[in-house]
């Protein structure tokens, strides 16, 4: 496992990042163009290890599939969902919910059997939310009680549900649509707040006949998806870091380039209005049906704030390191409604806890959040030497960011899983 040491910035962080592109567009650009007929050219494709995955397992059911590393553009040859033939072997995911979820929803209506394996933390993360609607559908799967290793019996003639989701979860959503696609009738998931809605952007733009009123999405299959290029917008959970750093730090100004600013993505944004941070949005414009922009963010005298509701799903993965502005915040944050954390990478409930005690600040976890003190812009002063990631990329990053403003260096344990989401991300850290 990788250690690295990082040091605190004291001097003026003035910088323009280009954000790499978004984790949950990248999967789905893989998908869409593996099942659709043509060829798909995606630029600015995030070359983190997650998005690999579900390109390799792609290539492994046939779709031939060039991935550039270092240009960061895949060109896709689809032949539509038919052409998809057996793989010879089980289908690893590493880290990836989101590959794992997806694929299960898709393969699970294929006329072939596939095994679906990840990493320890991906192993055990639950899989029930989408194996019990998909055994509803009637897909034949079987999973360690509820968890990875799932192997999926081909040949169902899946039938479409009316799915009532109790979360608000785009990976059950988008894998019950996908599903959908190879099932007769009209598939139908609500949920009971909106989740990121990327899924139904792109099938829309691919040609699928698909309706969103509100918080139902319905799908009726048999439309042909055509192949459509993608230009992949930079990763706002990505950009979510160096905004918390800009806040933080003094005589900062860091510009946050090409951001994709899809609503169902930007409770950070409005969490920096809340907090009284100091941003502006530069050339706004719109590509592939996502809205993007430059996000600039400067030094604030940041407020504490409550963070709850319907809010929840649109911040979920950037709420690690907003406890961090939140540590640094006047005044007290409360975060609730949020146990979907629990069952992220790690237990971020306990991890983010921890991290924060460990810098030492004063924080209390709850069974849906955690309450943070804020330490009124006042460096963080370990209390410990290292804190450890635990198996969680957003947990190394975020302890990061706290570090630039310490009194002492931070070592930070199992860095490696960076790679997952931000293989770029201490190169950019160096750079500041
Ligand atoms: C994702 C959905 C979210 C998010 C994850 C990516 C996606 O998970 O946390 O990082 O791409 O669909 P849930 O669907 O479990 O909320």
């Amino acid at each position: 496992m990788a250690n690295k040491q990082v040091q605190a910035l004291n001097k003026a962080a003035r910088a323009e990042i280009d954000i790499p592109g978004d984790k949950s567009i990248s999967h789905r650009s893989i998908i869409f163009g593996s099942i659709s007929e043509g060829t798909t050219h995606v630029s600015n494709f995030l070359t983190g290890e997650d998005c690999v995955c579900t390109m390799k397992a792609f290539q492994a059911l046939g779709v031939k599939i060039d991935f550039n590393e270092s240009t960061k553009e895949v060109t896709i040859e689809g032949k539509g969902m038919g052409a998809l033939t057996a793989p010879s072997e089980d289908i690893y995911l590493g880290n990836s919910g989101t590959g794992m979820r997806l694929l299960c929803g898709l393969f699970a209506g294929l006329p072939f059997d596939t095994t679906l394996t990840g990493d320890e933390s991906l192993s055990s993360r639950p899989m029930k939310r989408v194996t019990e609607p998909l055994a509803k559908m009637g897909a034949k799967i079987d999973s360690s009680d509820g968890k990875a290793p799932l192997k999926i019996h081909g040949g169902s003639q899946l039938q479409a549900i009316s799915h009532e989701s109790k979360i608000a979860s785009a990976q059950v959503k988008s894998c019950i649509l996908l599903a959908g696609l190879n099932a007769q009738g009209t598939t139908v998931v609500s949920e009971p707040e909106k989740s990121r809605d990327h899924t139904e952007r792109m099938m829309q733009s691919f040609g699928a006949n698909l309706k969103v009123d509100g918080l139902k999405v319905s799908l009726e299959p048999g439309s042909k998806l055509i192949a459509k290029d993608i230009v992949v917008p930079g990763d706002i959970s990505s950009a979510a870091f160096f905004m918390v750093a800009a806040a933080i730090l003094d005589d900062a100004e860091l510009k946050l380039k090409g951001v994709g600013i899809n609503p169902s993505r930007t409770g950070i944004i409005d969490v920096l209005d809340a907090m009284k941070v100091s941003y502006k949005l530069e050339n706004e414009t719109e590509v592939n049906n996502e809205p993007i922009a430059d996000i600039v963010v400067s030094s604030s005298k940041i407020q504490a704030t409550t963070i709850e509701g319907d809010i929840i799903p649109r911040l979920i993965d950037e709420i690690p390191v907003i406890s961090i502005l939140a540590a640094q915040a006047e005044g007290t944050t409360v975060i609730k409604d949020a146990a979907e954390l629990k069952v992220k990478e790690s237990n971020r409930i306990a991890s983010t806890v921890n991290m924060l005690k460990a810098l030492g600040v004063k924080v209390e976890d709850t069974d849906d959040g955690m309450i943070i003190e804020g330490r009124v812009g006042q460096a963080f002063e370990p209390v410990e030497d290292s804190i450890c990631a635990d198996g969680d990329h957003r947990l190394a990053m975020s302890s990061a960011i706290a570090a630039l403003k310490s009194n002492k260096p931070i070592n930070i344990e199992q860095v490696e899983f960076v790679a997952t989401s931000f293989p770029n991300f201490f190169d950019i850290i160096e750079a500041l």
